[in-house]
């Protein structure tokens, strides 16, 4: 179960390192925005925009009029402010916060696999869509972090269903590091480790260690999957 006290915990603590570390991140948000069609976009929300990663793409690619930012971490608002100056900023959680405004387009990069009920999100947003206006996301698969989640004893989600989708496309993506403990580290940065509270004790670490060199690794490197997911929604 997502728990969102530690979610905006990791997430406000990782937003120094975040963008870093946030390999598969930027890839995807440069991925997204170009599978959008360019036209003049009246307006445009964003969930989840943290230190602006997508917002920067949006601002180079997209020409729009007024942009909406929502995270539920209060400081991704001066990193948003400094991309786009006359942003609206929305400190909330996209599950609970109430919308009185339709868009053009609804985008969201990487954050919606942070709900606990991601279609129903989907959803609510989908009625927040002006006539002949798309939804465009990326969140992760139930493959995501499948080493780390089955070492820890985390949960596997179960494959998210959504409704109205116009294109879909997932990828199983592998990156590679020097050791397990370079892993760990990452995962802290990108503010991934929202999913487990744990504490690794010396002789615990060196068992964890022992096992992810064990069973995840290649040559002389260690990796961990990344499963993102793509869709295109009205
Ligand atoms: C992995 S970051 C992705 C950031 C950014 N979209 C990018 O392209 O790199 C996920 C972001 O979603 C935010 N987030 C997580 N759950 C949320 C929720 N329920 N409502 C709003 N924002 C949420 C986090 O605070 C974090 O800033």
């Amino acid at each position: 179960m997502i728990n969102k006290s530690l979610v905006k915990r990791r997430f406000k603590k990782s937003l120094a390192t975040y963008e870093e570390n946030a390999h598969i991140q930027k890839k995807m948000a440069e991925k997204l925005i170009k599978m959008l069609p360019s036209k003049n976009y009246d307006s445009i929300l964003e969930i989840g925009s943290s230190t602006g990663i997508l917002t920067k793409n949006i601002k180079k690619y997209l020409k729009f009029k007024h942009y909406t930012a929502i995270d539920i971490v209060g400081e991704s608002r001066k990193y948003i402010e400094k991309i786009i100056p006359n942003a609206d900023f929305l400190e909330g959680d996209i599950e609970e916060i109430e919308l009185n405004e339709t868009y053009d387009l609804i985008i969201s990069n990487a954050c919606l696999q942070w709900c606990i009920n991601p279609s129903a999100v989907v959803k609510k947003l989908q009625k927040k869509l002006n006539k002949s206006a798309i939804m465009a996301i990326t969140l992760f698969g139930e493959e995501n972090l499948k080493e780390l989640k089955s070492y820890f004893n985390i949960k596997m989600q179960a494959p998210i269903e959504f409704e109205s989708i116009i294109y879909q496309e997932t990828e199983t993506i592998k990156l590679y590091f020097n050791s397990p403990k370079d892993i760990l580290k990452h995962i802290k940065y990108t503010g991934a480790n929202a999913l487990t509270e744990y504490k690794l004790t010396r002789t615990k670490l060196s068992e964890f260690e022992q096992y992810y060199k064990e069973y995840y690794s290649e040559g002389s490197k260690v990796y961990i999957t990344y499963n993102p997911r793509y869709l295109i929604l009205n």
